[in-house]
């Protein structure tokens, strides 16, 4: 569904999973959560009422359709209006809606790593607004975007929601951020979701929610491991935990081992040893304020042009474009 989810091949799952049990502490990444199950169980986590992150945006570009609109098109001619990780497209057609009916002239282009996330999204597409011209691109983000801006040299409006940037640390979202700033032109747009930092308790709510949801989400990594690496996990000797620091603005997941225990795995040929409360990091889901959505963009060669938020401030999403 989302580039997070299958980017890396099979051999690369394998070297992940390896190097992130035999390290001290021991670690797995999200982009592993998005399997079949994984994608339908974050759909889940999108309906719940404590995860607010979906509603946020979906009420800021509901609310501010005509300026956001009006932003991406400014005196343009035909523009494209490039998603990246496109998903179900719930919150990307109040946007397309709008758009058609103001008549403005653009073509729609979801980049996803899944072929049946973009089929399904072309499907709903074509039947819901029929008069969106879209052409899906299947791949990954960068290597795709850079093919599209070869072919392409008209205006792009590049879309980022849900804060899928909050997946990663800093480090890695300057490198993110600065590596569509490279291949953005002087009146390209870059358009961003980020979760802003709020009541602690707000946010660790939507992250341990009262369903359970969210840790059988992050325990299908360990049964994606028993799956696909032959392994024998037992799930219910591990415990979904959420940490909120409120300075660095960083939730963090982890799986706790409840006991002492080995685990096979024979897809790896290897026999993991947990000690009883040992921790495996699985992802960090990271918020912010202005401050530091203005020294990200910064870093990566970018300006910040426009702010939209919800009436609570939960969530803001962000116009960057290329500093010039
Ligand atoms: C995809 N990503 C932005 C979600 C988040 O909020 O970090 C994934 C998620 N993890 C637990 N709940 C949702």
């Amino acid at each position: 569904m989302q580039e997070k989810a299958t980017i890396l091949s099979t051999s690369q799952f394998h070297k992940d999973v390896y190097t992130g049990l035999t390290d001290f502490p021991k670690h797995l990444s999200s982009k592993y959560f998005y399997d079949a199950k994984g994608d339908k169980l974050f759909q889940e986590i999108m309906d719940m009422p404590e995860y607010y992150l979906t509603n946020s945006e979906y009420k800021i570009l509901d609310k501010f359709k005509d300026e956001i609109c009006h932003v991406f098109f400014k005196d343009s001619e035909e523009f494209d209006l490039v998603e990246l990780g496109a998903g179900d497209g719930k919150k990307t057609k109040i946007l397309l809606r709008h758009l058609s009916l103001k008549g403005i002239p653009f073509q729609y282009i979801p980049i996803d790593i899944s072929e049946n996330a973009l089929n399904e999204l072309e499907v709903s597409i074509n039947n819901e607004l029929p008069s969106v011209k879209i052409k899906s691109l299947q791949g990954t983000y960068f290597e795709t975007l850079e093919q599209l801006c070869k072919m392409q040299h008209r205006k792009k409006v590049i879309m980022f929601l849900g804060s899928n940037i909050g997946n990663l640390l800093h480090p890695q979202a300057i490198e993110f951020l600065r590596n569509i700033q490279e291949l953005m032109n002087k009146d390209d747009i870059f358009f961003i979701g980020f979760d802003q930092k709020k009541d602690p308790q707000t946010i660790l709510n939507a992250y341990n929610d009262s369903a359970g949801i969210t840790e059988r989400f992050n325990k299908n990594l360990l049964a994606r491991i028993n799956v696909e690496l032959d392994a024998d996990f037992d799930l219910n000797k591990f415990s979904h935990w959420e940490v909120y620091d409120p300075e660095s603005g960083t939730a963090k997941s982890y799986l706790v081992a409840r006991e002492n225990q080995t685990v096979r795995i024979n897809g790896l040929d290897l026999t993991v040893a947990f000690d009883a409360w040992e921790t495996i990091h699985t992802e960090i889901s990271q918020k912010y304020d202005d401050k530091v959505v203005l020294w990200l963009a910064d870093k990566a060669g970018m300006r910040i042009s426009s702010v939209f938020s919800d009436e609570n401030k939960f969530y803001k999403n962000y116009i960057l474009k290329k500093r010039i």
